[in-house]
């Protein structure tokens, strides 16, 4: 017998009832992205791996260990042998694609969204898949355009808030903070590194190579026993220069003034090296240790790092698996009713199962949920499966076909209505008799 196969590590089907849960999320975001003015924009799912190299950083956990890559072999001679690779996230693609289609010639700011699936290798957990999608938007543009305002960093940070309120998630806390401008970084990191050689010894192991390797990544241990040690560590508030402070005041005092709460948290650094200034991440108590329901920040300098104009943006991913996850706990909590369709038809024989279909189909057509049962079935069985999926059961015998009467019985009321095929529509569409 050959092996059964399994959707690999990481990966996972998923199935009704809860992908309506994820459409209701995706056409929730698509609706405040509309009101915010965002566009749409679907970029490919793999790209030339320097693309990731180049922006998300050589040396981050990303790019050094995660990403699905591989040798694209040419198969004619006008082909080139690339090395391709699986996105991990999605801010790389759309600036590549800001630069490639000269959007920033227009002047304007884009302010583009995407919806779709990213891939990293990293060890599967709750809340942490090896294909995961995200839900994400950016607002780029040329410095004339007002892209280096932070207007822009707040009204993206009141948009996240809006969202998040209208998808129903309780109890989500913002994070805020800034990592300064590259030389900004670069100064606090050899700060960091000094501060760490007296302490390093004394700290987890990943910490003693992090502390010479990549000091900043020391702020990420979740070791207990060093917190208190992180805690003795100099700030990188310190290390930003006069301009940086300013944009992150601005940002805060933006935010106050539109009443989105946050709090600050001086060790969000964030894993991906093009962010410059402001970094956040909007978290959640529900979720372990894979709190972070989406992050984000600005990343000035991206696009030149990629060979593309001066073109300053900010944006974010949410994690949409997080979402559900998050939404699904609340709604066990609420015990919701299944979801349930108008009418299931009965039709009472297997030579009425095709006046059946011509009935859910006339019925369908007018705007109604319908699910079509088989005539083979015993009435018991008819009911049984109507009362798990279904308000009511409309029941089509020959006497119901030749009379044009159907006997329909609304479950909630236990109430049995003979009511004229004309009619029929009309008395299911009200909740209450139908
Ligand atoms: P990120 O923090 O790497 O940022 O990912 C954003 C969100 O995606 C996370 O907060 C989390 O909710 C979700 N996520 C990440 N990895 C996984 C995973 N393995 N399984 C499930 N969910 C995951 C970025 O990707 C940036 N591109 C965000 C951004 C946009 N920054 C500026 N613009």
């Amino acid at each position: 017998m050959s092996q059964t196969l399994k959707a690999v590590r990481g990966t996972r089907d998923l199935l009704p009832p809860e992908t309506a849960l994820w459409n209701r999320i995706e056409s929730t975001a698509r609706s405040v992205f509309a009101r915010y003015n965002f566009g749409e924009i679907r970029t490919p799912v793999f790209e030339d791996t320097a693309l990731f190299a180049r922006s998300v950083g050589e040396e981050t956990d990303i790019v050094s260990k995660e990403m699905y890559t591989w040798e694209d072999r040419a198969r004619a001679q006008s082909e080139k042998t690339q090395t391709l690779t699986l996105r991990p996230e999605n801010t790389a693609g759309v600036v590549r694609a800001y630069i490639e289609h000269k959007l920033g010639e227009t002047g304007q700011l884009q302010k583009l969204y995407y919806i779709g699936p990213q891939f990293r290798r990293e060890r599967p957990q709750k809340g942490r898949y090896r294909q995961f999608s995200q839900i994400g938007a950016e607002v780029i543009g040329p410095p004339s355009a007002g892209s280096e305002s932070p207007l822009r960093d707040a009204e993206v940070l009141e948009m996240l808030a809006t969202l998040l309120d209208e998808l129903g998630i309780k109890g989500w806390t913002l994070e805020l903070n800034s990592v300064g401008s590259a030389a900004d970084r670069e100064r606090y990191n050899q700060t960091l590194r000094e501060a760490l050689i007296p302490l390093a010894p004394k700290m987890c192991v990943d910490c003693r190579r992090r502390a010479v390797t990549n000091p900043l990544r020391v702020l990420d241990c979740k070791v207990p026993e060093d917190q208190p040690i992180i805690e003795t560590l100099p700030r990188i508030y310190d290390s930003l220069d006069e301009a940086s402070k300013a944009h992150f005041a601005a940002v805060t005092a933006t935010l106050d003034a539109a009443g989105v709460p946050y709090t600050r948290n001086h060790r969000l650094v964030r894993g991906l090296d093009y962010y410059t200034r402001t970094t956040f991440e909007f978290t959640h108590g529900g979720l372990g240790a894979q709190n972070a329901l989406l992050g984000g920040g600005r990343y000035d300098g991206l696009s030149e790092a990629i060979g593309g104009p001066r073109a300053p943006g900010i944006g974010f991913a949410m994690g949409e698996d997080r979402l559900v996850l998050t939404l699904l706990a609340q709604e066990l909590n609420q015990k919701s009713a299944p979801p349930q369709v108008d009418a299931y038809i009965a039709p009472l024989g297997e030579s009425l199962n095709s006046a059946a279909l011509a009935l859910a189909r006339e019925l369908r057509h007018t705007g109604l949920y319908i699910e079509l049962g088989e005539g083979s079935f015993r009435l018991k069985k008819s009911f049984e499966a109507a009362d798990k999926t279904a308000r009511s059961i409309v029941i089509l015998g020959e006497d119901e076909l030749q009379s044009g009467i159907l006997t329909v019985k609304t479950f909630a009321t236990g109430v049995q209505t003979k009511v004229p095929r004309a009619e029929l529509a009309a008395f299911l569409a009200e909740p209450l008799k139908g």
